[in-house]
């Protein structure tokens, strides 16, 4: 029985009651956060956090974060997740429950808090050996992607033209730059120099994205933050997402033609280690802190 986190109360997901004329609802007046954990450890948590703050902030929804990570910790706690391998927490914050204005309530609204928790799997290291693929599809959301609210229609959307052309995922295209994938980031690798969309207001920035480009500028990798054209991913040696579920995720076909090779590349392989081991060592603090 799954254990949610509604308004204040620990209770059994069946009684989770919210209004039919919560924001969130109606309007998509709200915003979200997938916090990963591994083996119970909350992994990037402070940096879920203050994305979230920066968006509430934006969208003017008055929430103090102080409670929250006590909120993540306990609902990992009360679903038995301490041991999962991979788990996470995803929150979500609207403006409230009041009657439908295209405008702010105009009485002080309560906001709605709720949270859940689940597990999600990594693909088997022989599956992301072969590499996943993806098809360009027109990037059709608004111009705030970087706030992470929860009007994903587009991305549903594309993410849906995609599997309907038998792809795993999904490359969202705008302007003929290769901006990102309808849930993860995307990245190529061309002449041994790995590239990403720089933050702006048409990329979600992604904690995953944030931390490989530490990772990768720590290990000496060469590096570019700058837009990735549609006419040049047929040059790219390797291509791949990075996302909270995705972790670092190799791309090896791509609108039906094989990327580089059509082996993982060795670059995105590496950053994949790279990436683990900054989860093993995240989790092997936290055993010392309890030891
Ligand atoms: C559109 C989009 N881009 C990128 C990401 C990756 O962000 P993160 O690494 O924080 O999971 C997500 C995650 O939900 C997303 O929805």
């Amino acid at each position: 029985m799954s254990i949610v986190f509604l308004d204040g109360d620990f209770i059994h997901k069946d009684e989770a009651k919210i209004s039919p004329d919560d924001r969130g609802f109606l309007l998509a007046d709200g915003v979200y956060e997938v916090t990963p954990f591994y083996s119970g450890v909350p992994f990037g948590l402070d940096r879920h956090m203050a994305r979230l703050e920066r968006g509430l902030a934006w969208m003017r929804i008055h929430y103090s974060l102080d409670g929250l990570e006590d909120i993540h910790n306990r609902l990992i706690r009360a679903n038995d997740l301490q041991d999962a391998p991979t788990s996470y927490v995803y929150l979500q914050i609207t403006r409230g429950a009041a009657p439908r204005t295209h405008y702010f309530p105009q009485e002080d609204v309560e906001p709605t808090v709720y949270a859940f928790a689940r597990t999600w799997q990594r693909p088997s290291p022989e599956r992301w050996a072969r590499g996943f693929s993806a098809v360009t599809v027109p990037d059709r959301r608004w111009s705030r992607v970087d706030i992470k609210t929860i009007c994903l229609l587009p991305n549903v959307l594309a993410f849906q033209d995609a599997i309907e052309a038998g792809a795993d995922d999904a490359v969202l295209v705008r302007d003929g730059v290769a901006i990102e994938g309808a849930h993860m980031n995307f990245w190529g690798v061309f002449n041994g120099t790995v590239v990403t969309h720089p933050v702006t207001n048409n990329i979600l920035p992604g904690i995953t994205r944030e931390i490989v480009l530490e990772l990768a500028g720590q290990a000496g990798i060469a590096l570019e933050e700058r837009p990735i054209q549609v006419e040049e991913l047929r040059e790219a040696d390797e291509l791949f997402f990075t996302g909270t579920t995705g972790e670092v995720r190799p791309l090896t076909c791509l609108n039906g033609t094989v990327v580089g090779d059509g082996s993982v590349g060795p670059l995105t392989k590496t950053l994949s280690d790279l990436f683990h081991g900054k989860v093993q060592e995240i989790q092997k603090a936290a055993e010392e802190s309890i030891a």
